[in-house]
């Protein structure tokens, strides 16, 4: 008899997005009138830069010429990608990091997700809450927590962000060897100052740690003292990978392109106490399970590196963060408080409420989606994430009808 991987049980029955995606359908199915606006998962809604679509052209035109076609890539991405990356997104930043530790991908959530197959099961398990519901319910899946009650799964150490930490957990005084970690932070919005990054690493090193640095919207920092990258960061090449996308940097979300770093001084030991590089290991699962991206596709991100593509990719990520500021701005004439959407994407707010209640509240009353903190884990209660990726003109009328909702 067939029988399940019966840790797909503890689960929630459906993935937040999914659910929310669910629920908004029924809505909008059984209210054709209304018109409603989803400020809820964060998908970009502006078109790719005219730099990407010259390159998706012309890597098209290539794909057409006998001379000039591709057939398999490497799997660990084409060499000019990994080449600017290494050279725009780290070396100038100062950080040592080599084209050959760089795996370009179809997804940070992909890998987020994927990355846990390399390490033990039975390994200590740092994070944060809220969190991004990829890095739990991926470690769920592969059995490495008990059973969940009361919103927490069993044998998880828990990074809580709350008002009182300005939604920056502290480093636990308990050792853990896996640890996640977001900034800037999704769902919050949160950064973390070079101060507690290092400790951080500090942290990792007396453990024997490996820390999991998602970095996916460092395109929205505009404040210059925040680290954008964890290996700016002192001693993080011997502790810490990295995930980076392109997806809400440039527009990316249903072209999928992202990368993620493994630089090869990244240890981690087996049971007799040899260290292995996660590099070789890293490379050894990618080789098995993934062909590479489509080489269009990987043309139009190197296309991002550009001078053009520069200034068009900062010119998105400020239209974005435009819309996030007048969502902090109307949240504070409501009253609420909230963090984020300085420096990244995401405006977390504490609503005093139910989040699940607010949600029906915004989507009953102002037809505008949002997402429910409590999705994010037990320290979402109470709180909801507005997304700032939407048009202008969608998030305008969004925040008058949410006015005029909670008035
Ligand atoms: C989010 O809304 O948290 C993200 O869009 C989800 C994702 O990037 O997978």
């Amino acid at each position: 008899m067939i029988r399940i991987n019966e840790n797909y049980t503890k689960l929630t029955a459906s993935y937040l997005f999914a659910d929310i995606a669910k629920r908004v359908s029924a809505y909008a199915a059984a209210h054709p009138e209304h018109k409603v606006i989803r400020l809820g998962i964060g998908d970009v809604t502006e078109p790719l830069p005219p730099v990407c679509v010259e390159a998706l052209h012309a890597a098209s035109d290539e794909m057409a010429q006998r001379a000039s076609f591709k057939g398999y890539g490497p799997e660990q991405g084409y060499a000019f990608l990994r080449e600017a990356v290494a050279e725009h997104d780290y070396a100038a930043r100062g950080c040592h990091i080599a084209a050959d530790e760089i795996f370009i991908s179809d997804g940070a959530k992909c890998d987020c997700g994927n990355i846990q197959e390399i390490f033990a099961t039975d390994i200590r398990l740092a994070i944060p809450d809220p969190v991004y519901p990829v890095y739990i319910d991926t470690n769920v899946m592969a059995g490495r927590t008990g059973p969940n009650a009361d919103g927490r799964y069993e044998g998880v150490c828990y990074l809580e962000s709350t008002p009182a930490n300005g939604y920056v957990p502290a480093v636990p005084s308990a050792p853990a060897d896996l640890v996640y970690l977001c900034f800037p932070n999704n769902p919050t919005g949160a950064v973390a100052t070079r101060a507690q990054l290092a400790a951080w690493v500090a942290y990792a090193k007396r453990h024997q740690a490996v820390l999991l640095f998602d970095s996916a919207y460092e395109a929205f920092i505009r404040d210059p003292a925040i680290p954008h990258s964890i290996y700016e960061i002192e001693g993080a090449r011997d502790v810490a990978i990295e995930f980076r996308s392109f997806s809400k940097t440039a527009g990316f979300t249903g072209t999928r392109c992202a990368y993620t770093v493994v630089p090869k001084t990244v240890m981690a030991w087996d049971r007799s106490g040899k260290p292995h590089p996660l590099h070789a290991l890293w490379n050894r699962r990618q080789t098995t399970k993934f062909n590479g991206v489509a080489y269009p596709i990987q043309k139009a991100a190197a296309a991002i590196y550009t001078g053009a593509g520069k200034e068009q990719t900062r010119a998105l990520t400020d239209f974005y963060l435009g819309n996030a500021r007048l969502i902090r701005e109307a949240m504070g004439r409501l009253g609420l408080a909230c963090v984020g959407g300085d420096n990244a994407p995401y405006i977390w707010i504490n609503t005093g409420q139910d989040s699940w209640k607010f949600f029906d509240l915004l989507l009953e009353r102002a037809q505008v989606v949002c997402t429910p903190g409590a999705g994010f884990g037990r320290c979402g209660e109470g709180h909801a994430r507005i997304s700032a990726f939407n048009s202008r003109e969608n998030v305008v009328e969004a925040l008058e009808r949410i006015a005029r909702a909670l008035r």
